[in-house]
């Protein structure tokens, strides 16, 4: 088990929707893992990104800042080690990335393959919000206001943390010495869980993906409708299981690896059907989602409560990510002003 001791470890979500299995797969289960194992872990509820894309949608995002601070009490993360952040609450976060547009040439920004699949996905073309061309670098911020050296994400984020990267290494160079740490993503060792219909990525905007706080009936539908192989028509026949999402599912949270090896080879000589794994598929998503359910409905019982939570843990956020704009204002030889008492008697004849 590798040392984790010395880093700390910064990841985040949009608040545009409840969270899903893809999002446990490919995140959630490592920041779980490495709660109380690493020096700090913030967990940053990525507001201003969000908007990058829905701005249209007032008041959507701001409901689903409650929404993905009860996903993560759900599933186990506790705010006393992880604390939970909101990004529009550390305005030093919109400072640096402000500092940071002027490392980073547009021609960069367009280059992001993650981002330029999401301007295809949403069909953008020529209007594209400059504050979502911009977002990986507001992501980079987020990650080096608290001198993230790791980042557990998906590996759609790869692109975010190898920018985030460069850019850190120009504000260094500009100021001639290490102030920003470099980061590493560190990627989940489950495979990217696809969506229920076999798409390659579980998604909230597909509407293929299973909600942490599904219900037991959303589940057992969800399971009932999963892809499979469209060729396997009888239960003697042999049967594919590349592409088959009840077979990725399995392998992501199936604990025994060996019976899931057992099956495969079974389905694919024929003989095994789609029902008895869809069976055993859906008593294990049970299994591991009814206490997330439940703990969720516990906590939404007290929303003031959960926001008091973010809030105590943007305070803390606000402190760290104040440390590093400092510097970083520094590196670019701001010219630094005192906060003084406004002299309301001098000013009130302009004003
Ligand atoms: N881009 C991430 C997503 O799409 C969210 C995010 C915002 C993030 N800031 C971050 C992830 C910093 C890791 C680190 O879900």
């Amino acid at each position: 088990m590798t040392d984790y001791s010395n880093d700390i470890i910064l990841t985040g979500d949009r608040p545009t929707g409840p969270l899903h299995l893809g999002h446990f797969a490919g995140s959630l289960a490592n920041r779980l893992a490495l709660q109380g194992q690493c020096r700090r872990q913030f967990v940053l509820i990525a507001d201003l990104q969000a908007l990058t894309d829905n701005a249209g949608d007032a008041g959507r995002v701001a409901q689903n800042v409650l929404e993905v601070a009860l996903d993560y009490l759900a599933v186990g993360l506790d705010p006393t080690l992880s604390p939970f952040v909101l990004q529009s609450g550390v305005p030093e976060l919109s400072d640096l990335t402000m500092l940071y547009l002027n490392v980073v040439t547009v021609a960069r920004l367009e280059r992001n393959p993650t981002v330029k699949a999401e301007i295809q996905q949403r069909g953008f073309a020529r209007d594209i919000p400059a504050g979502f061309l911009c977002y990986p670098v507001s992501q980079a911020a987020d990650i080096t206001a608290f001198k993230a050296t790791l980042v557990p994400v998906g590996d759609d984020q790869l692109s975010m943390v190898e920018q985030t990267n460069e850019i850190a290494f120009r504000i260094n160079r500009l100021a001639g010495r290490d102030v920003l740490p470099e980061a590493k993503a560190l990627l989940s060792t489950m495979p990217r869980l696809p969506g229920i219909d076999g798409k390659a990525k579980a998604s909230k905007s597909l509407g293929n993906a299973i909600n942490l706080s599904a219900s037991s009936e959303e589940i057992a539908r969800a399971v009932q409708m999963m892809f499979t192989d469209p060729g396997h028509l009888r239960v003697s026949d042999p049967g594919r299981a590349e592409g088959h999402a009840v077979f990725a599912y399995l392998d992501a949270f199936d604990p025994d690896r060996a019976a899931v090896e057992e099956l495969r080879s079974h389905y694919r000589r024929g003989g095994l059907g789609d029902g008895a794994l869809k069976s055993r598929l859906n008593d294990i998503l049970q299994a591991l989602l009814e206490p997330v359910r439940r703990r969720r409905k516990q906590f939404a019982r007290d929303p003031a409560y959960v926001m008091r939570l973010i809030g105590e843990g943007t305070a803390t956020a606000r402190e760290v990510a104040a440390r590093t704009l400092a510097e970083v204002r520094g590196v670019f030889g701001l010219a630094k002003i005192e906060p003084l008492p406004v002299d309301r008697k001098r000013l009130s004849a302009t004003w």
